[in-house]
């Protein structure tokens, strides 16, 4: 098999990595994408570490063994958890993660207070606060952290409008926005499919104009598009298919939920195969 017809292999706890394939078809239409949600074991971000590391490595390998050219960790937990494991684990293998985008925030906010929405255990990484540190630093923007506990896990189930969904987000919001907060980083990939919601808790909250909100899953999609383009790799498969097994799933939870998910976030009805690791 030619390196560059391999599938590519993205992985969240769930179904937040989805936020971040639907960039990846955009720009990179010609891949064959296998996604790994590990829905039987969510919520990564009120674990202990070495327990979502540990998964992590479980669904690479699992992946690795699929023969996928490439994997897209989608998920912030398991990033800070694992990449740099996973990158000793596979060396030759292109490893994308995705941190919360404390940069792209700090280059727009003019309050030069930005909000960051995660889980307790991106908060809690030694990735984060050594993002964080070197970018108040350099920029004196002050960076309010939210965790956001039980708000994946709505999210996962489909409460996208519902009331309890609204309650915790403006238990989250309203102290961002009596902090003069104007930019909000969603530091978690489940958190993109409320982004309406939340700029509606932020005007809610008394926000005088439309909070900016940041969501790492294009850059992510352009990163992985230039790493797999590296002149003369043939990693890329430029050829935009129309061939039906473009995308495959797999969940340790239940295939009815992530099927459903695909269907309502993005039009899309893939193969969907329960798995145990
Ligand atoms: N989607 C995951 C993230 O980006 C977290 C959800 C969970 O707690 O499992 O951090």
């Amino acid at each position: 098999m030619h390196s560059h017809s391999k599938p590519i292999g993205i992985f969240d706890s769930g179904i937040g990595g989805l936020s971040v394939l639907r960039h990846i078809q955009r720009y990179l239409p010609g891949e064959d994408l296998l996604y790994f949600a590990d829905s039987g074991f969510l919520p990564y971000g009120e674990k202990q570490r070495d327990f979502v590391a540990e998964r992590t490595l479980n669904a690479a390998r699992f992946l690795i063994e699929k023969n996928c050219k490439a994997l897209v960790i989608a998920c912030n937990t398991a990033t800070a958890a694992a990449i740099h494991l996973l990158r000793i684990q596979y060396p030759e293998t292109p490893i994308i993660g995705v941190e919360p985008g404390l940069k792209p925030a700090a280059a727009i906010t003019k309050s030069k207070q930005v909000g960051v929405l995660a889980t307790e255990s991106t908060l809690k990484s030694e990735k984060f606060r050594l993002l964080r540190d070197q970018l108040a630093l350099a920029t004196g923007v002050r960076f309010i952290e939210q965790a956001c506990a039980g708000l994946a896990e709505h999210i996962e189930i489909g409460q996208i409008d519902s009331g309890n969904t609204n309650l915790l987000l403006m238990r989250y919001i309203a102290p961002l926005i009596e902090q003069n907060v104007d930019t909000i980083v969603l530091g978690c990939t489940h958190y993109p499919f409320l982004s309406e919601q939340i700029s509606n808790a932020a005007l809610e909250s008394g926000a005088s104009e439309p909070i900016r909100i940041i969501d790492t899953g294009e850059p992510v999609a352009i990163h992985l598009k230039r790493k797999l383009d590296v002149a003369g790799s043939g990693a890329l498969n430029a050829q935009a298919k129309n061939r039906p097994d473009l995308l495959a799933a797999f969940t340790t939870g239940r295939t009815e939920l992530l099927s459903e998910t695909f269907h309502k976030f993005l039009g899309l009805q893939p193969p969907v195969n329960q798995i145990t690791i």
